[in-house]
Parts: C-alpha cells; structure tokens; sequence
C-alpha cells in the first residue's frame, strides 16, 4: 500500500484565506451584519494568535455550528492561547476548566450541597453552566470525569440526583489535548470522539510565524493579559443567532449532499478501516460545510466547501484496523485516498 502524506494541514483548500474585512472594528457592540461580527473576532484573535488561520477559521466554523470542538497539537503551539483569545473577543459567558487527574465529576456538572441554615440541600452549578467551556487538557483526567463532560455535550443538559437540568443555548466546549500520550494521561474512548463536531489539529509554526511570536514577546506581549494586548468582545449571542439563521438558508443541492454521503460510505468500506463515519459524522459534514459556505460569502454549498472540511469534520471518527496502523494508514492518509477516488459531482 502506498503511504499518503501522514498529515495534511486542516482546511488547506480556500478556507485559510482570511474573512472578508470588514473595515474597522466596532468597539465591541454589534454592527448588526453578523458575517462582519465574525471577520472582527477573527482579526481580534490575531492580536494574540500568529498565523494558525486554519484552525482559527474551524474555531469559527464550530460557534456557527453551535458544535464542540477537539484541539490537539504538541505543547506551546498555543492551544490555550487561541481559546482564551477567541473567548475574549466574543461577549458570552466563558469558563476555563484546567482537567486534572484529580478532578471528579461534580467539578464539572455541579453537584448538590448542603445548606445548614435551611437544612436542604441545594445544587450548585458547575462550569459546564456557561456558553462557551474551555476543557483544558482534557486527556488528564480520567475518564469518568471526562464521561461527565462528554456526556454534558451530548445532551445538553446534566443530571444530578435523578433532576435533568438543562444547559445555556448556545453550549460550545473547547478541548484541548496533547496528541502525546504521557504517563498518567486517558486518552478520550474513541466512541465518544463522535461527539466532537471537529478536530482541529494545531501544527507547529512555520519559521517566520515563529520570528514573528518571538519578536511580539520582544516587544512585551504578555499572553496572559489578553485585554492588555487590546483583545476585545466583538460578537455575542444576539451575533452568532443571527449568523446561524443565515448559515440554514445556504443552499446545498442533491448532487453535492450525495456527495457527502458517499465520502463517508466510502469511509465504511475502506480496508484500513475498522469503523467508519457514522451518519451522525455525514450530517456534521453537511453543518460545517455549509458555515464554511457562508463565511466564504456565497449562499450555496460547492464540493471544493466539503472537501476542506473533510478532514477536520471526520478525522477523528474513524478507528483503524490494527494491522494498517501498524503499516503507517492513518486517518488522514484514508480520508485523502478517498478524496481523491469519490466522484465529485459538477
Ligand atoms: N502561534 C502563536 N502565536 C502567538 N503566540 C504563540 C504562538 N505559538 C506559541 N506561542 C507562545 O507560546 C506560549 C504557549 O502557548 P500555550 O500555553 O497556549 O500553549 P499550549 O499549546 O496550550 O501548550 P500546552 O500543551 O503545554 O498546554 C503562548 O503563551 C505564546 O506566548
Ligand atoms: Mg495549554
């Protein structure tokens, strides 16, 4: 078997280009046209953030799709850095969870406490009570912790002692996670890796970007004071709701639809592959190419829209067969073999 390039870059088709600029920013309140809202957040995390416009544009793409999004890449390519940045350039409520092996379920979801003046218990809520949840490291802790957490994501509420309670709209988790398995970290079950509407993966600088993040420190920039480097909201809710009502009405024909499926079909029957996409992994290909439509500007969905998204969308929901892993197969050199095998319609 031939052996595909083990990784490509997410989004490597027009998507790193950047948004459409939409001139000066607003000082933080809205311009009432949702798709500039979005362009200024972008150019608000790239005050902090050099380069990685891929994943800053996936970043994107997940809030339009109200979808969670998994963050992997080695240490100190800023993972935590982009997150915070994008937190602080959109006016929801944000909460920061560092996941530690010592972290318990309740840290998470909440959990009931007792009141001594009133003599009830009552519950008090975890961090998962937020819009946008920021799981830092998630792959240290162990995995009932991290069943709280995907669990929380699946169904958009928790239940604590038999009450549903139910999560703010919009609910959008951030985890990152070293794709180097140290001692002592718990690598997500595979099963629920399908929770994640995308993996972004975050690669290390080239040599210029990394000039260029040396020489922003040289000058004093300070990664853990965001508001000094003049970061600030410049979306909201109100934004974002506005922009997923537009991102329904992007048009996607029955040809290009069918295109979809059969990438991830062909997932199913590729020998490498012991587990395919699901149909769950087919319709988020449809939610995160038709936002990555829209940001693009146009109103309907191109095959050339589900070919970048392809590999950020389904990566991560493929288990390979032993003996291919083995052989070098990774999820990236299959989804790449049957980019390049599925008719594309025209
Ligand atoms: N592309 C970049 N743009 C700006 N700063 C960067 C970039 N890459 C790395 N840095 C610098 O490296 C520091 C480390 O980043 P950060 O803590 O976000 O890394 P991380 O990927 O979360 O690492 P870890 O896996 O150890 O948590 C940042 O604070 C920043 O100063
Ligand atoms: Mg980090």
């Amino acid at each position: 078997m031939t052996n595909p390039p083990m990784t490509i870059p997410p989004l490597t088709h027009p998507p790193t280009a950047p948004l459409p600029d939409s001139g000066p920013a607003a000082t933080g309140n809205t311009t009432g046209d949702p798709r500039a809202a979005l362009a200024a957040v972008q150019a608000e995390v790239r005050k902090a953030v050099v380069g990685q416009e891929a994943a800053v544009t996936s970043l994107l793409i997940a809030l339009l799709c109200s979808g969670h999004v998994l963050l992997e890449g080695v240490p100190g390519v800023a993972k935590t850095l982009l997150v915070r940045a994008l937190a602080a350039a959109l006016s929801l409520d944000t909460k920061r969870v560092q996941f530690t092996p010592d972290l318990m379920p309740g840290d998470v979801t909440g959990s009931l406490v007792y009141d001594a003046r009133t003599a009830e218990f009552s519950f008090r809520e975890g961090p998962v009570f937020t819009n946008l949840m920021l799981a830092d490291e998630i792959n240290r802790t162990p995995a009932k912790t991290q069943a709280s957490l995907l669990e929380a994501m699946e169904e958009r509420q928790v239940s604590v002692d038999g009450t549903p309670r139910v999560l703010p709209d919009p609910f959008i988790v951030i985890a990152t996670q070293n794709p180097v398995e140290y001692e002592g970290t718990y690598p997500l079950p595979e099963a629920q890796l399908d929770r994640f509407l995308m993996k972004v993966l975050l690669p290390v600088p080239e040599r210029q970007q990394e000039i260029e993040v040396v020489a922003r420190h040289a000058q004093g920039f300070n990664p853990r004071d965001l508001a000094g480097a003049g970061v600030s909201a410049q979306a909201s809710a109100t934004d974002l709701a506005a922009a997923r009502a537009e991102v329904q009405r992007v048009e996607v024909a029955p040809e290009v639809l069918a295109y979809m499926v059969d990438l991830c079909r062909a997932t199913r029957h590729s020998p490498s592959v012991l587990l395919g996409v699901s149909p769950r992994g087919a319709t988020a290909l449809l939610a995160t190419s038709r936002a990555w439509a829209w940001l693009s500007g146009r109103t309907f969905v191109t095959p050339d829209d589900v070919k970048a998204l392809a590999h950020p969308t389904l990566r991560h929901r493929l288990a390979l067969r032993p003996e291919a892993e083995l052989e070098g197969v990774t999820a990236e050199s299959v989804l790449t073999s049957i980019l390049a095998t599925v008719p594309v319609p025209r």
